[in-house]
């Protein structure tokens, strides 16, 4: 099947290649993000495939379905970007990877974690340097503390059992129990009681209008003074001025983040040598407990192979009728 795919990188190029040689689908590789001013760029492709700061708006689908469209195929779990319900109108089927490592997330979640606790960027950039001071890189043991996770599925679950193997408590806070949560350790509680008594605090649920800045000024009052807060979700869920401000009063003692509500504007590409206009993400980059990284969370061998492969099956299933093991439910 004819498919655009859109923000392909490097290793998005080989990778979904790879995976294509068998199904042999005719890949349009596109560099740039789909907007309304590159959607033309998908003329005559039944399916496009996208990725997570791809806008796939309403006007965008329209745009096309008009072409041909009729498969939409993120390379992502979370379709925040996608407006699903103007594609069913459009007679647009949506599809996304549902299950690909989700211990890459975890395991990098934990990685920020440690490394915004103990300061380990920061020590490495000083040892470059001839630095070997230790003064201001002071951090705490994590065993012994209290671990908060708003959104308990399979990411949180994993995460959860990885942080009691650090001897923490778990608590977490999810509209559905997910037995492999409470298998780890964890005990479900209302977020009052997660955000006063966690000296951290992970999100792991998806953005949604319900949880958009589920972070805000109130609830990080409501917080734990000094907690640390790590996301690595969606930049939306974070109120990311009110993480600022709590962070000047030391309401907030961290931030590990790898996704920001700004991001379609900077990540997955090489700013360095621009002026970057965002003041928000560059007032987060000066606090030296703050720890920034580029929605990289997913991105290890195993889980880019799995994104690659489910995508590949989709446009596959989708080509023969076959019903769609990942369709995205409609709106
Ligand atoms: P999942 O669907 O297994 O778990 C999400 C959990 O969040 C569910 O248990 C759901 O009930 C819960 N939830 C929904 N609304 C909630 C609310 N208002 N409060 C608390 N919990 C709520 O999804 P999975 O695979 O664990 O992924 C979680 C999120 O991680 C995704 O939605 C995505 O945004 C993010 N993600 C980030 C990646 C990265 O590279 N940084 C890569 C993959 C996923």
């Amino acid at each position: 099947m004819r498919t655009a795919v859109f923000s392909a990188r490097r290793y998005d190029r080989t990778m979904l290649a790879k995976a294509n040689e068998a199904a042999g689908h005719e890949l349009r590789f596109v560099e740039d993000r789909l907007s309304l001013e590159t959607a033309a760029l998908a003329e005559g492709c039944e399916a496009v495939c996208v990725f997570v700061n791809d806008n796939a708006d309403a006007q965008v689908l329209a745009l096309l379905a008009a072409q041909g469209t009729r498969l939409l195929a993120t390379r992502s779990t979370g379709y925040n970007h996608i407006d699903t319900g103007a594609a069913a109108r459009l007679g647009i089927a949506v599809v996304r990877v549902t299950d690909y490592s989700p211990y890459s997330v975890a395991e990098f979640a934990v990685g920020l974690l440690l490394a915004v606790n103990r300061k380990i960027a920061r020590a490495s950039a000083r040892t470059r340097d001839g630095n070997f001071d230790l003064d201001g890189l002071m951090g705490i043991d994590l065993h012994g503390k209290t671990v908060g996770l708003i959104g308990t599925g399979k990411i949180g679950a994993i995460f959860a059992r990885i942080m009691a193997g650090f001897g923490c408590t778990i608590l977490g806070h999810d509209p559905f129990r997910n037995p492999a949560f409470e298998d780890a350790g964890g005990r479900y509680v209302t977020v009052d009681e997660l955000l006063s008594c966690s000296d951290v605090v992970s999100l792991h649920c998806p953005l949604t209008e319900q949880t958009r800045h589920i972070v805000n000024a109130a609830t990080l009052a409501k917080a734990k003074r000094g907690s640390i807060l790590v996301n690595t979700s969606r930049g939306g869920l974070v109120d990311t001025e009110a993480a600022i401000e709590a962070l000047k009063t030391g309401q907030l003692g961290g931030l590990a983040i790898d996704v920001y509500e700004q991001e379609a504007n900077l990540f997955f590409q090489d700013l360095s040598s621009t002026i970057i206009c965002d003041d928000v993400i560059q007032r987060l980059v000066s606090f030296p407990n703050v720890i920034v990284t580029g929605h990289q969370a997913f991105f290890t061998v195993e889980a880019i192979g799995q994104i690659m492969q489910t995508t590949i099956a989709s446009i596959t299933a989708f080509e023969r009728g076959e019903p769609l093991a990942n369709r995205v439910p409609e709106a």
